[in-house]
């Protein structure tokens, strides 16, 4: 695949999340650049929206009084929409059992989730491997993809306490349909985003294998290389050393030991058992939440698909918002949640 070098306005507009009016606004303004074409068109490079990124948590993007005078409740954030949230009535939640709470949203859109009120995220986002999803395309173009992920992981920024931490579940690399390195890229993503980099752990998911191909067969003509893994990396807001919360932890010392090690060997989950099409099983989020949070906590998963992630609160007693675009697979997390909380024994 060729990576795009130019961008035109449009584009630029969406990356950012801004409009092209405030586009024209901060060129005017020096703070990003363009070439033109020959036909006099604006074309953006990546370097010069990627330096506009890295400074512009010191600089507002010039607005246009007229159009959001209305909204001193105006929020804006690098790679997401401008949004009056705050005017729309709250999202109603799809179930609740206790401090665990469902809503059947989009992510990008949604506001079930108060700023600076999450401890933990724990997430696998869409890998665009092109599953079969029921109510998301996960076959677009890479830089598509890449700025689909700007702007949830924005979202995810603001989420987060001062304190709060970030667990996220992505592939190595993509093999098919061009070599890229995801980990890499949605890492300087969130970096660029404000996000801080703790470590990343590799899950060795032993039951998986991703031989499709090998290139050139005993040459070394175009052999590929795959590391049949995924990895958890692990991110944080502002401070690494948790100052809020209960203070109460409940690992083992012999989990503690092993979790800490950051080779991670345990299957993955079986689609079919849960019902979806790219589960990751209960014991991923529950070693995130057991090492990285403390008891009653809130946890947040995103794309929460069969639940996984709110099984893991209900059984390590930490409250739990899950979000999915789709009505089915959020029935799915509810009737998991319902059974595991008729499994745990009356206290
Ligand atoms: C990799 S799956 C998550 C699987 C989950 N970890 C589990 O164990 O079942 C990604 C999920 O993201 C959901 N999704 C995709 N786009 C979304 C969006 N914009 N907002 C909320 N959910 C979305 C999909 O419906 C899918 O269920």
């Amino acid at each position: 695949m060729i990576e795009k070098i130019f961008f035109t306005t449009k584009e630029t507009a969406n990356y950012l999340g801004i409009s092209p009016t405030t586009i024209y606004r901060m060129e005017k303004k020096r703070l990003i650049s363009s070439t033109r074409t020959p036909g006099g068109q604006r074309r953006f490079t990546r370097e010069s929206i990627e330096k506009y990124l890295n400074t512009s948590h010191a600089i507002e993007a010039p607005q246009n009084p007229s159009r959001y005078k209305k909204t001193d409740l105006l929020i804006r954030e690098v790679g997401t929409e401008y949004s009056t949230q705050a005017i729309q009535p709250r999202a109603q939640s799809f179930f609740e059992l206790g401090s665990i709470r469902i809503y059947c949203a989009d992510f990008l859109t949604t506001n079930a989730v108060d700023d600076d009120s999450i401890d933990l995220i724990v997430t696998s986002p869409p890998y665009n491997v092109n599953v079969k999803y029921n109510s998301h395309n996960d076959a677009v173009t890479y830089d598509e993809y890449l700025i689909f992920t700007r702007k949830w992981l924005s979202r995810c920024y603001k989420y987060l306490k001062a304190d709060g931490r970030f667990c996220l579940n992505i592939p190595l690399d993509k093999n098919k349909g061009g070599q890229q390195s995801v980990c890499a890229d949605i890492t300087s993503i969130a970096k660029q985003i404000g996000f801080k980099y703790h470590s990343t752990i590799v899950w060795n998911e032993q039951n998986i294998s991703r031989r499709t191909a090998w290139g050139s067969w005993l040459s070394a003509s175009a052999p590929y290389v795959i590391a049949p893994v995924e990895v958890i990396v692990v991110l944080y807001k502002n401070e690494w050393k948790k100052a809020s919360g209960s203070h109460e932890s409940d690992i083992s010392k012999p989990e503690f030991l092993q979790w800490t090690n950051g080779v991670w060997n345990f299957n993955g989950e079986s689609r079919k058992r849960v019902g979806h099409p790219a589960p990751f099983p209960v014991e991923l989020p529950k070693r995130c939440i057991k090492l990285f949070s403390f008891v009653g906590d809130t946890i947040l998963d995103p794309f929460l698909g069969s639940g996984s992630t709110l099984l893991a609160c209900l059984q390590t007693h930490r409250a739990g918002i899950g979000v999915d675009i789709d009505a089915n697979y959020c029935a799915t997390a509810r009737e998991r949640l319902i059974l595991e909380k008729n499994r745990q024994p009356l206290i």
